[in-house]
């Protein structure tokens, strides 16, 4: 009697934990639905089946309960004007809850979709027969085609994607009604256009280490006004000619020159169907150095924003031992967070913010 309830028990345990289950991935993908929201009708669902199960979702933290009776699709709403951010992981954990910290603080809505595990033998092919041999950059390169396939499956007119140790300024929803203006300005957009930014180009260069702005006769040069730069001798990247252009307290937008770090970089309708294309061919080495060829080489249109939005948070200690590519993978999690670290380029860090009630430009 009693082992015939002992295996009732397991049997009925069981049943209930598969039920409970069911209900989760069930309610998962209806959560993923909502947020996908009208223009994502369509998709192929296998794709979404099989590579987004799980989604986890920022949601705006600052937005108040009740939704606000006009909905917002200008360059100051929390997905600053595109349709979606999304943010490319393989999971560890402080940049991830780092990410979350600063879209909170921001009011701005990041997701970050799982990533499918791509398979050692599946990685070594690619490290074989695609453009670089590194594992870290292969993951890279094959994580970048998958959010382009999946901007494109979802039929989403932009969206912009950041590397998941991404930082930037509370103030963010301020400073990129500005930009849009100028990139409207700059690539000349119907005024009957009603995307934010325009269409008017491929790819947006938002977070980057550096673009050298164009000398006179090399192309034109938007300016404007925004009081939530970091001082000009201040500035940090890879070139340094950005401080001969711009004053403190102003931002420009130009056709890229030598875009370099694929930190952040916005994809326009086409020019995520322009720059798949592109990046399917294999070619050009590591994927931000493919991306901008592509730009030098007029394959895709793109536009820089500098100084530019989005900088890597570093963090305090052992920063310098995990590789950005992820080819080290050492785990400091616990490390980080005990001590604040910095951001570049960045008056007000959203990451510090949260994370620390500080600032942390250096
Ligand atoms: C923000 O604006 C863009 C462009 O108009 C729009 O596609 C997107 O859906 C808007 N985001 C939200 C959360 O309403
Ligand atoms: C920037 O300018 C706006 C409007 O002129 C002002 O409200 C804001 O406080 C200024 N911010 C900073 C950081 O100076």
């Amino acid at each position: 009697m009693i082992r015939i309830n002992a295996r009732g028990i397991v049997i009925t345990s069981i049943i209930a934990l598969v039920l409970v289950l069911l209900f989760v991935a069930q309610w998962k993908r209806e959560e993923i639905n909502a947020w996908r929201g009208p223009q994502s009708s369509s998709p192929d669902t296998n794709y979404q089946n099989t590579k987004l199960e799980e989604v986890a979702e920022f949601k705006d933290g600052a937005a108040p309960i009740t939704a606000p009776v006009v909905p917002d699709y200008s360059a100051a709403n929390s997905t600053l004007g595109f349709q979606a951010i999304l943010a490319l992981s393989q999971g560890t954990k402080w940049r991830v809850e780092g990410l979350h910290a600063a879209a909170k603080a921001a009011g701005i809505s990041v997701t970050v979709p799982q990533q499918p595990k791509w398979s050692e033998p599946f990685i070594k092919a690619f490290q074989e027969f695609g453009p670089v041999e590194a594992h870290g950059a292969a993951m890279a390169w094959l994580g970048h085609l998958d959010l382009l396939k999946f901007v494109i499956q979802n039929n989403w007119g932009s969206a912009l994607i950041l590397e998941d140790d991404m930082d930037w300024d509370v103030e963010i929803r301020k400073q990129t009604p500005p930009i849009a203006k100028a990139v409207r300005e700059l690539t000349k957009a119907k005024k009957g256009d009603t995307e934010p930014y325009g269409k008017n180009w491929d790819v947006m260069w938002m977070g980057h280490c550096s673009d050298p702005p164009p000398f006179k006769d090399e192309g034109k040069i938007i300016t404007f006004a925004d009081n939530t730069t970091a001082p000009v001798d201040k500035y940090r990247g890879l070139n340094p000619r950005l401080k001969d252009v711009i004053k403190d307290g102003q931002r420009i937008v130009h056709y890229s020159i030598n875009p370099v770090c694929t930190f952040a970089y916005a994809v326009s309708y086409q020019g995520a169907r322009n720059l798949l294309a592109h990046a399917s061919l294999g070619k050009g080495g590591a994927f931000d150095l493919m991306l901008m060829h592509a730009c030098q080489d007029k394959v895709l249109k793109c536009v820089s924003v500098n100084p530019e939005v989005f900088d890597p948070y570093f963090p305090a200690e052992g920063g310098a031992s995990e590789v950005r590519a992820g080819d080290a993978g050492v785990d400091f999690d616990h490390e980080v967070g005990k001590a604040m670290g910095h951001t570049d380029n960045t008056l007000n860090s959203a990451r510090c913010s949260a994370q620390f009630g500080k600032t942390c430009l250096e």
